[in-house]
């Protein structure tokens, strides 16, 4: 789906909003499924939509707010066009994770949390990836690296730089990880 734009976001502007909106009724009862398809159509949570949202369900703003906060899956940030996912779990920590996460650091000129200016890169932690055997991982966009060194991770991040972000896949294919 083609996201709105930035104007549009951060003006208060949402007819996608409230199309969801409508399609639940305004009902107070459906702000999880109300959340969910908000942040699918334009990314992340933009703080005007939770105001939105609280207005047309009669909810008080704090309560929205409270609910987006509270579950991991919501955003309320956006996002770069590949999410990389650093893991910082035990198996990946004792294997040289953090120096992973900072040579990525470095290589974007970004923080953990943060996301590269042109809107290309987010960098982010996370406890497991669920391969420990591979360890030290990243994910990108779903998409694996394992048995990394601060080098190889720093040539995967350039050698997407160069691909369009819906073939990450192909700019570093699975076996990948066990190079
Ligand atoms: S600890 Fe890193 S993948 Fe499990």
């Amino acid at each position: 789906m083609t996201q709105p734009t930035a104007e549009a976001r951060e003006g208060g502007s949402f007819p996608e909003l409230e199309a969801i909106l409508a399609r639940h009724g305004y009902n107070p009862g459906a702000l999880i499924a109300i959340l969910q398809e908000t942040q699918e159509a334009y990314g992340y949570l933009p703080p005007a939509a939770l105001r939105h949202i609280a207005a047309r369900t009669r909810l008080r703003p704090a309560h929205v707010y409270g609910v987006a906060t509270f579950y991991t899956q919501f955003r309320l940030q956006p996002v770069g066009k590949r999410v990389i996912m650093v893991c910082q779990g035990t198996a990946c920590h004792v294997n040289g994770g953090k120096a992973i996460l900072q040579a990525l650091s470095e290589e974007l000129g970004i923080k953990e949390g943060e996301t590269t200016p042109d809107g290309e890169f987010t960098l982010q932690t996370v406890a497991c990836l669920g391969c420990c055997s591979l360890a030290p991982v990243m994910m990108v966009n779903g998409e694996a690296y394992g048995q990394l060194t601060p080098e190889k991770a720093r040539r995967i991040i350039r050698d997407l730089r160069g691909s369009p972000a819906s073939s990450a896949a192909a700019a570093a294919p699975a076996n990948e990880t066990g190079r």
